[in-house]
């Protein structure tokens, strides 16, 4: 194998920003501007590995899914089979839908370049000579930036036949969704990237195993490959010196909300929300923290208690809640919980498949009683039933869908149980009294 590796881990150096590093720069987004930032050195650089090697390199870096579920990277790739005779896939999710979650479409159209190494290098690796990128269909300039960037790939050589002169051969495809939540599923993306309805398929057999066109499959998040390069180019050992042993490296932060400036943030895994918001100009000038969440309104919310949890895989774990996306959405003083949970509720209900009834059914059942309590109509018995009912949902469901919409139930009940209980006995939202008529 090759030797890789970077000597410089200065705190300087480890806090400078990868992902983002140059996102402000003039037609970032180009080819020229990304070789002028050692852009394709760690395509270079892998294909002088052995495949093999190459995928226990990445399973060393403790490079874990960036797409919320943070499964290792290398692992995923380990799991294809080889010497089955069989094509292997490389299928990129770009459906970023998750609410809140801002990070991989703004990759995409300032740095779509990383990506594309990032795919080579994953494809070398797993043996695959077909990779897809599925992106989300409302987003066309990225959709039109991305063409583009394969374009220029195509034209130096870094896709095609016989990349760098290495007998390695790779297309890349894009593929624009239609706007369904539900095709970030990994799964629902590939039906429908084969042409079907987006519906989740039942798991085991994982996509590793059977996946596009019932081929063995990686399913990598844009982040996770887009982080790639720079871990080959630069050394595990860096990417390792940040982080936490189980949590290491860089990562995107998506701070929305009432926050001073929102944004997308780089650092390494395990930043608190505090010293993001310190990063980030803090809360709107006068206003504090009520509540937040970690990784979308797929995760638990947490409060301004958790202001120094480390956002990574255990830190937020150990807090009641989960990482996901780390997409970290911010409600001051002002916002009805209430209000902010029923509008999720109403996404979710929205965006479920219909596949299985816990979700179908239950997802509908609680945008009446939510919409309900908001309105002021609502009984302390319906803090029961949404609570019984987000609970047959949960764990009960096909996909994580259901488990999803759960979340932003059981936490606010659990941390705002008394503002659900003003609406009721208060006949409205103590907030905003003359919109909680909306649903009457
Ligand atoms: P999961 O934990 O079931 O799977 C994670 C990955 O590991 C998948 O690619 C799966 O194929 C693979 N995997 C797991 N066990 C495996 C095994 N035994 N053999 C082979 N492969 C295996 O999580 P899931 O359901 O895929 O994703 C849930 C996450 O998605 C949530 O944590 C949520 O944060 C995130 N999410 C992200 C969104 C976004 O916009 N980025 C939208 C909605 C949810
Ligand atoms: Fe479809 Fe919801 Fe069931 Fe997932 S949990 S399969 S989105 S109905």
């Amino acid at each position: 194998a090759a030797e890789v590796s970077d000597n410089d881990t200065s705190p300087e150096k480890l806090l400078a920003p990868v992902l983002s590093a140059f996102w402000d720069e003039d037609r970032s987004w180009t080819l020229d501007v990304y070789r002028r930032h050692d852009g394709y050195e760690g395509l270079r650089k892998a294909l002088a590995m052995q495949p093999d090697d190459l995928i226990a390199y990445v399973k060393d870096s403790g490079l874990r899914g960036r797409g919320g579920a943070g499964f290792p990277t290398g692992m995923k790739w380990q799991f294809i089979p080889q010497g089955d005779g069989k094509p292997h896939y490389l299928v990129v999710n770009a459906d970023e839908s998750e609410p809140g979650t801002c990070k991989d479409i703004p990759l995409l159209f300032a740095n779509p370049h990383s990506l594309i190494e990032g795919i080579v290098i994953a494809c070398y690796a797993i043996r695959s000579e077909h990779a897809f990128i599925y992106l989300r269909g409302e987003v066309v300039p990225v959709l039109r930036r991305l063409h583009e960037a394969v374009r220029e790939a195509y034209a130096a050589g870094y896709l095609g036949t016989n990349i760098l002169g290495s007998g390695l051969n790779l297309e890349l495809t894009v593929h624009a969704g239609a706007g369904a939540y539900i095709c970030g599923e990994e799964t629902a993306l590939l039906d429908s990237l084969e042409g079907r309805r987006g519906q989740p398929r039942l798991r085991p057999p994982f996509p590793a195993v059977a996946g596009l066109y019932a081929c063995p499959t990686v399913v990598n998040n844009v982040e996770s490959i887009a982080s790639v390069p720079a871990i080959v180019n630069r050394g595990k050992e860096w990417f390792r010196s940040m982080g936490s042993e189980k949590s290491p490296g860089f990562t995107l932060y998506s701070l929305s909300g009432h926050v001073a400036r929102p944004g997308q943030y780089e650092g390494p895994l395990g930043l608190t929300l505090r010293q993001l918001l310190d990063m980030s100009g803090g809360m709107r000038p006068g206003h504090r923290l009520k509540f937040w969440t970690p990784g979308g309104s797929s995760t638990p919310l947490l409060t301004d208690e958790h202001l120094d949890v480390p956002l990574d895989y255990e830190g937020v774990g150990a807090a009641g809640s989960m990482l996901g996306t780390k997409a970290l959405q911010c409600f001051d003083e002002t916002t009805c919980v209430v209000r902010a949970v029923t509008r999720w509720t109403e996404f979710y209900a929205h965006e479920s498949c219909g596949k299985c009834t816990p979700c179908r059914e239950g997802t509908y059942w609680l945008v009446q009683l939510m919409r309900d309590i908001e309105a002021g109509k609502g009984s302390m018995a319906d803090l029961d039933k949404i609570n019984d009912i987000a609970d047959n949902v949960n764990g009960k469901s096909f996909c994580a869908l259901g488990d999803g919409a759960a979340q932003p139930i059981f936490s606010s009940l659990k941390y705002f149980r008394d503002e659900y209980e003003q609406h009721i006995t208060g006949k409205g939202c103590p907030f905003d009294p003359a919109r909680s008529t909306a649903w009457a």
